[in-house]
């Protein structure tokens, strides 16, 4: 039952205190994010990790001035692809051919066949089939937040072209997909804190097919 109370603890934390959280909590949490699963092992994506309060105030500021981001000890900005090619996807298999020993030529085919489902499909679909990636590990390193007693805030409330910008992100040829702020709660001046967590009751959200 440890990770069902960890969730019920963990909340969109709405006013963080500035404390900073741990360096070894911090590496933990992107331990994890980096152990997620991804379609194909592709991984299209990266956390740039902002503590620079300067750049914080910049990023607050495309972020409907949410406090979160200045108040937390570190921004996770989660980044994903603007897009696939064929460079890319040999680039992550000849790492994981070189990692498990194999012959040069071992995942050619699988690769060809990747690319040729992916090509026609466009850059668009790449980048929101990136992003869904990025939501993966996102998610993950809520969880380990949670575990870990940090605070967060997963956030979409910010503009992504705007983020980009500040973080140089289009000449890596990526798109800030989502953030997540890590800090901890300001108990006395956060309006959540002791709200009750609502969610769809099971027997809506659950449909047993027997
Ligand atoms: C992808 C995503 C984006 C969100 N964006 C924001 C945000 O920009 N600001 C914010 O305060 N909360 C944001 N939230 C928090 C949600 O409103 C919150 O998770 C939801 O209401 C459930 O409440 P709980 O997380 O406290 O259990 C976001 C949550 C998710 C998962």
């Amino acid at each position: 039952m440890a990770l069902i109370d960890e969730l019920k603890w963990r909340y969109a934390t709405k006013k963080m205190n500035g404390q900073v959280v741990p360096q070894e909590k911090i590496d933990y949490i992107l331990e994890a994010a980096k152990l997620a699963p991804s379609s194909s092992g592709l991984q299209p994506y990266q956390i740039f990790v902002v503590t620079n309060q300067d750049l914080k105030e910049k990023i607050r500021a495309v972020a409907f001035d949410q406090s979160q981001i200045t108040d937390a000890s570190h921004v996770l900005v989660f980044a994903s692809w603007d897009g696939y090619s064929l460079e890319k996807i040999s680039a992550v298999f000849d790492r994981t051919i070189a990692e498990r020993g194999l012959p040069e030529n071992a995942m050619d085919e699988y690769k060809q066949r990747l690319w040729g489902m992916y090509e026609p499909l466009g850059q668009e679909w790449h980048a929101i089939h990136a992003a869904k990636q990025a939501y993966i590990s996102f998610g993950i390193a809520m969880v380990a937040a949670a575990e870990q007693k940090v605070d967060a805030t997963p956030m979409e409330g910010f503009i992504p072209a705007e983020v980009d910008k500040l973080l140089g992100l289009n000449e890596l040829g990526l798109k800030s997909a989502v953030i997540l702020t890590l800090g901890y709660r300001d108990e006395a001046n956060d309006w959540l804190v002791n709200l009750k967590k609502v969610r769809t009751p099971q027997s809506e959200f659950v449909t047993e097919i027997k």
